[in-house]
């Protein structure tokens, strides 16, 4: 089941007075694939962060399935980012001392999954993005595409309510591209997650149900 997104007059001001966001509000339902959309430095990263609980607003609240992300206790948010947020990143985030398999078990083992059951389950997720054959590689002999997917199938592996993908084509060419979106497009309808897609690329905002344009840290007409 995905989760509810509710962001209220979320402000975020870093320190030097930036405002990255300048009051933002938007309701997101449990499933819906949304994109958010604008040009470098219009604060996406930012807003990510705020739903990912890697960072708090200044002012107003990001609330996920009715809990208000900035009230959670330590333990609370380190079990929301373990178990029900995921992330994947422009430059994939992959151990590279480790092998495709082993970084898909990762978050498992440290979810406290045994061993086996945890490479069981990261063979299953490899196999969804069309991976099983490269189980056994390391990041560096995986093209771009490759790694972006092996990504995917980490983020996917525990099963997150929340899929929170910050430019995870802006590194591939645009047939990887949208081979990496179909895929978790796919996916996530599969499982009915929540997807928060920041892009600056009107295209791959286009497989969205819902896109919330972001400048100068504002929605217009979201
Ligand atoms: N840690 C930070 N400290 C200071 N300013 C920051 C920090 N992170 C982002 N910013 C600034 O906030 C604005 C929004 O950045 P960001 O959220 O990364 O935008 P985007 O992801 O859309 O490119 C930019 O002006 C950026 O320079
Ligand atoms: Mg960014």
């Amino acid at each position: 089941m995905g989760a509810a997104v509710s962001v209220r007059e979320a402000r975020k001001t870093y320190p030097g007075g930036v405002e990255a966001l300048a009051g933002v509000s938007f309701d997101l339902s449990p499933g819906t694939f949304a994109a958010l959309l604008g040009p470098s430095g219009c604060g996406k990263s930012t807003l990510l962060h705020l739903l990912g609980a890697l960072e708090k607003p200044t002012s107003g609240s990001v609330a996920v399935d009715g809990h208000d992300l900035a009230a959670l206790s330590e333990a609370a948010r380190d079990d929301y980012r373990l178990r029900r947020a995921a992330t994947v990143f422009q430059l994939y985030n992959l151990l590279p001392t480790m092998t495709a398999l082993e970084n898909v078990a990762l978050p498992l083992l440290l979810d406290g999954l045994p061993r086996p059951e945890a490479e069981a389950r990261a063979e299953k997720g490899l196999a969804e993005v069309g991976l099983s054959a490269r189980k056994d590689a390391f990041p560096y002999e995986l093209s771009g595409g490759q790694m972006q997917r092996v990504a995917v199938a980490r983020a996917l592996a525990p099963r997150p309510a929340l899929l929170l993908a910050d430019e995870p084509t802006g590194s591939l060419d645009s047939r990887s591209g949208a081979q990496v979106l179909d895929l978790v497009g796919e996916l996530v309808a599969a499982r009915g997650v929540t997807v928060v897609l920041a892009t600056h690329d009107a295209a791959a905002a286009g497989r969205a149900s819902r896109v919330l344009r972001l400048l100068d840290g504002r929605l217009v007409d979201g």
